[in-house]
This record gives structure tokens, sequence and C-alpha cells, in this order.
């Protein structure tokens, strides 16, 4: 099988799991704890029933979706997702490409092998950067300073990592950044030559984007990444989005708020929506799927902010779960990124066609052809 056979999310994920070397599939694949916050945020749209509609001369299908004043072409867009480019060399800018052939928005993560610049440079309408503050606030403001002027039109702050999660799969495979070379991770590359070989020939560990500018003149990736590692997990604070919220002049997203009062919080400081999150299980084994902390979250801020979500959205049918339960906009992970690692950008672009395919098939069979009708009337109760 190759991309081009790959008929849902699943099968682009067991060829990136055969393309990998296993200590980095499983750190894409892998989940907290148990990885139950991981199985119920997929189950949970899984377990969504919408009412079918027939006889309603469905022609054609209108997948375009508002947000933020503009229009985009369909309602995903890719989360923030961070060493892509050790999946596949120049993985972030993949997804960018893909992003701005599909007029989606792509959050470059913080944590990217491409930097802001060279991001912003592939899709310069379609980029949005996400911060994990650094604990040298002189890198954070400036982190924020170059996103501004590469024109970006969003900046995204995640939240939801106060401590360091317990991911048991990457504990076990000792996955660390810079990777260290052991005699079970040069097996575990020797038995997946294409992935090898790429990496070889691109010399090894690429740098950490954006943060090469701070570890030092001439820094190697693996001094890059060690810097980058000793400035995370950084407290963060209410007053620290104030600060952000007066630096940054555009729009102001937090990432991974799942308590009511928290997005009534968001709204207070001046930010412009907030994306719903369990960081797709891989923090809080223990926490509520985005799904269910959707509705009270829409109550609480009403339509004043934007209102989005990620976490667990393999199918098509998800994203309409997802917008019937009142997300203004849908973000995708994982789905998309098994698809570069296993192939690039044709990767990419073929994770895209298999969610707009089954986006449309289930608002024909629910009788709408506008995804901008969506509304918790589709649902079976
Ligand atoms: C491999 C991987 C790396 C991630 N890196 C980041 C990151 O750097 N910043 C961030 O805000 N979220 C990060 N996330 C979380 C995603 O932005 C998003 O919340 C999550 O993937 C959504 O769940 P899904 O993968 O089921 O779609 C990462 C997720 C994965 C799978």
């Amino acid at each position: 099988m190759n991309v081009t056979d790959a008929v849902n999310i699943e099968d682009l994920r067991v060829l990136a799991r055969r393309r990998l070397p296993r200590i980095l599939f499983d750190w894409i694949d892998g989940g907290a704890g148990d990885e139950t916050a991981l199985r119920q945020s997929m189950d949970g749209f899984a377990a969504t029933r919408f009412v079918p509609r027939y006889l309603a001369s469905i022609s054609s299908c209108d997948l375009k979706t508002s947000l933020f004043g503009r229009t985009y072409a369909l309602p995903f867009g890719l989360a923030p997702v961070g060493y892509v480019g050790l999946f596949w060399s120049g993985g972030e800018l993949a997804l960018a490409e893909a992003a701005r052939q599909n007029n989606v928005p792509f959050v470059l993560s913080n944590s990217a092998t491409a930097t802001i610049e060279e991001a912003a440079k592939v899709a310069p309408d379609h980029t949005w950067f996400q911060l994990y503050p650094a604990r040298d606030p002189g890198v954070t403001r400036d982190l924020i300073a170059r996103a501004a002027a590469a024109s970006l039109d969003a900046l995204v702050l995640t939240v939801d990592l106060p401590v360091q999660a317990k991911r048991e799969r990457d504990i076990r495979n000792k996955f660390t950044l810079p990777v260290r070379y052991s005699a079970r991770n040069i097996l575990d590359g020797a038995l997946h030559p294409a992935w090898s070989l790429q990496w070889l020939q691109n010399g090894g560990l690429p740098k950490m984007g954006s943060w090469a500018a701070y570890a030092g003149p001439n820094a190697s990736a693996e001094k890059v990444a060690e810097y980058m590692r000793s400035q995370q997990h950084t407290p963060q604070s209410w007053a620290d989005l104030e600060a952000y919220r007066a630096q940054w002049k555009g729009k102001l997203i937090v990432k991974g708020l799942q308590h009511p009062d928290d997005a009534r919080k968001a709204l207070a400081v001046g930010c412009d929506g907030i994306i719903i999150s369990n960081h797709g299980g891989r923090q809080f084994d223990r926490g509520p799927t985005p799904l269910e902390s959707l509705p009270g979250m829409r109550e609480a801020v009403g339509d004043k902010m934007a209102v989005m979500i990620d976490g667990g959205v393999r199918r098509g049918a998800d994203m309409v779960a997802a917008l019937a339960h009142g997300a203004d906009y849908v973000f995708s992970g994982r789905a998309i990124v098994y698809g570069v690692a296993a192939a690039g950008l044709p990767g990419a672009l073929r994770g895209f066609d298999i969610l707009k395919d089954e986006l449309r098939r289930t608002l024909g069979q629910i009788g709408l052809t506008r995804v901008a009708d969506v509304n918790g009337e589709i649902l079976w109760r």
C-alpha cells in the first residue's frame, strides 16, 4: 500500500508505522498514562449519531467555513505538532504547503524544525504560530516579535503543559531530544531503512527551527535541542497572558483550556478565541474529552469569541460532530501528520482528501449542502 491507496486515516497511520522507527512512531501515536484520554477522545466522536435526512435534493456540497472574519475552504485546520521534521525532512513545510493548497490555517509548533520565517514564506496567509513561553522572557518576547514581523494572523498560546507528561511509551523507549544513539535505536533505524536513508542524507538531527537563534553562535542541532528543552515547561499565569495580549496585535488564541471559568477569563483578558483541547490525550489522562467540555465552554462565552476544538479527530464525521456540539472550527493533529510521516506532502494531501470526502458524504446523509448549516438539530438525541 502507498498513500494513494490509503482509504482512511487509519491506513495513513499504518503507513507511518511502517516507515518510522518505533521510537518516533510511538512518540506521535502515544498518549499519557493508560492512554484513556486518547482513546476516549476518539470514542466520544464515534459515539455521536446524526439524524439521517433524505429527498433533500443534494446536488452540491460547500465546505467553506468562516473564522475571524475570513473564509477558509474547510472547517478544519492543522493543529501545532512538534518535531515533524524528524518524521519527514522538511515535514512542517509540507504541512504548511498542504494547508495553503487547501486554504486552511496551519499552526506552526513552537517545537518545529522549520523556523517562523520559513513557514511564513511557504504559507504567508495561512500560518499561525504556537507559543510555549521560554524560561528567558526575552526569548518569548522575541518569538512573538518574529511572528509579528512575519505578518502571521494569529498567536496560539498552549497552556496545558504545567508539568511534563508521563507518556509511558516514550519512557520505555528512552525517547529524548537530542536523540541518543543506542544499540536499540540503531537497530530500530536499520529496520526502517527508508526513514534512515533520509535522516542520513539530511545530516541527522535537524535544528529546532526558530530556537537556533537563541542557542549561541553556530550551535549544533544537538545544542539547540538541549537549549530548547531547558527553556520549556515554564510556569505560566494569567498575568503572562495579559502581557502577551499587550504585545501581540493579531488574533490571540489560548489552547488547552477545558473549564468554563477559564474560558471566561480568557475572554476578559481580550483573547479572540480558545482551542478546547486535551492535547490529543498526551498530557492528562484523567481529564474530560474536548467534546465533553465543549458545550459548557460555548455557553460560558457565547458568541463573544471563537470556540475551536481539537483532539481525537480521525473522520470527517468527527468534525461534523464537533460543529454540531457548538464548535466554530476544528483542528487536526495526528491525522494529517501520519500522512506526512508516511510520504511527505503527498501523504498530507491524501489525508486532506480523505477527510474532505468523508465530510461531504456525512453532510449528504443528513441532507445538508453547506457545512455552515450544521447545528445541534442534526444530532440524534
Ligand atoms: C506528536 C505530537 C506533537 C505535538 N506537539 C505539540 C506542540 O508542539 N504544541 C502544541 O500546542 N500541541 C502539540 N500537540 C498537540 C496538538 O496540537 C493537538 O492538540 C492534538 O494533536 C490533537 O489531537 P489529535 O492528534 O488526536 O488530532 C502535539 C501532538 C502530537 C500528536
